[in-house]
């Protein structure tokens, strides 16, 4: 197969950078990622291209996730959503780490690689060392008949449309989206219950407009981002299910803007990051309206007792924060999903202010196929 994208969708569309055009396609996006996946009889997903029948999906006894960059953090999101919905002990690992270390291959463990290109060489060349020993490889790809597409054993496509802007954005969601499916499935064939099924069937169908919703708040996202575009330093920090949205954020930052930023778990904040605490280092803080509201709060408050400045993320206003994005909510589980869209802006419109090169930023390439 080759890959085949309509030219109309390289248009511009009225949007002055792909990034721009990219983030505000996500609720379509999403769209198609769930269209005809859904199985309301049932409360669980077909996803006909994993070939992965149900007695090998209940034999499945951990999960690993690689990756690079966005496609990583992707997976961290991911990995917690499988422990979460099927309880199968999952983690992420960036793909270039592990073909390097001469990992432990496991016959019972389910590997799955993530790419938007399908070409990136470290996730390929981690695909074919995993299938020289004998492994079960799926892939999660955006461009249908790339070469980790090809060389998977199964998989699903992301179907995000083609994605241009050198740093990621709507594959990044609709990934997040297709991993919240996978987990679903796996859940399904093992112990997650018809309830919690359905429970994460309507929050999938509530995404797209969650998304338009968010995006109705650019403005505001854009006046913060003006606040903070002088910051030299930024921190992001979040626990459990917010920590790895919070990576992605740093990142997405530090591609399109240049700022230096860096991700850390509020948990481990008391363990180092506190010192750098100034006016001079703003916090960018997830917190997601869960079991952890109350220790985010406090992580706040040892901020803000250090004249710390916070921009928060939540599903309400924190008095804590000098300032907050309220992002509609959804099941807890899936609350990754929208808290990464404003964070996009954030990036967008910090790298927009400082004049940066935005679909292309300095250094980086869209797909690393070589070493
Ligand atoms: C490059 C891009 C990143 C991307 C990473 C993985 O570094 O600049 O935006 O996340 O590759 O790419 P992939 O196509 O494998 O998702």
């Amino acid at each position: 197969t080759t890959v085949e994208w309509e030219a109309a969708s390289y248009d511009m569309g009225g949007h002055d950078t792909y990034m721009h055009k990219e983030i505000h396609e996500q609720a379509e996006a999403v769209d198609r990622v769930l269209r005809g996946r859904i199985d309301d009889r049932f409360s669980t997903v077909h996803l006909g291209g994993l070939n992965l029948d149900a007695r090998d999906a209940r034999a499945v006894r951990r999960v690993k996730i690689l990756g690079c960059g966005t496609s990583y953090h992707a997976g961290q999101i991911g990995a917690q959503m499988i422990e979460e919905l099927a309880r199968i002990p999952a983690d992420a690992e960036p793909a270039s780490e592990f073909r390097y270390r001469n990992a432990v291959v496991d016959p019972d463990t389910l590997y799955i690689a993530v790419s938007q290109s399908g070409e990136t060489y470290d996730v390929l060349a981690a695909v074919q060392e995993l299938k020289r020993k004998g492994a079960r490889v799926l892939g999660i790809v955006n461009v249908v008949g790339s070469a980790i597409a090809r060389e998977a054993d199964g998989g699903m496509y992301v179907h995000a449309g083609p994605e241009v802007c050198v740093v990621s954005t709507k594959c990044f969601t609709n990934t997040c989206v297709a991993f919240a499916l996978l987990a679903l499935h796996l859940g399904r064939t093992r112990d997650l219950s018809v309830r919690d099924g359905k429970r994460i069937i309507e929050g999938l169908r509530k995404l797209p407009a969650q998304i338009e919703e968010m995006l109705k708040q650019e403005e505001d996202v854009k006046k913060l981002a003006a606040q903070y575009a002088d910051a030299r330093s930024m921190l992001f920090i979040g626990r459990v299910r917010g920590y790895p949205v919070a990576r992605e954020a740093s990142l997405k930052l530090k591609e399109v803007s240049y700022i230096h930023a860096e991700a850390y778990p509020a948990s481990e904040l008391k363990h180092g990051p506190l010192a750098l605490i100034e006016p001079a280092l703003p916090t960018v803080a997830i917190v997601p309206d869960d079991d952890l509201l109350e220790k985010n709060r406090a992580a706040m408050e040892e901020i803000k007792a250090r004249s710390g400045q916070i921009l928060a993320v939540a599903h309400q206003e924190q008095e804590k924060a000098d300032h907050t994005i309220v992002v509609p909510k959804n099941e807890d589980e899936l609350d990754p999903i929208l808290m990464g869209i404003p964070l996009q802006l954030l990036a967008y419109h910090t790298a927009l202010a400082l004049g940066r090169d935005i679909d292309k930023p300095r250094n980086l390439a869209k797909s690393v196929t070589v070493e």
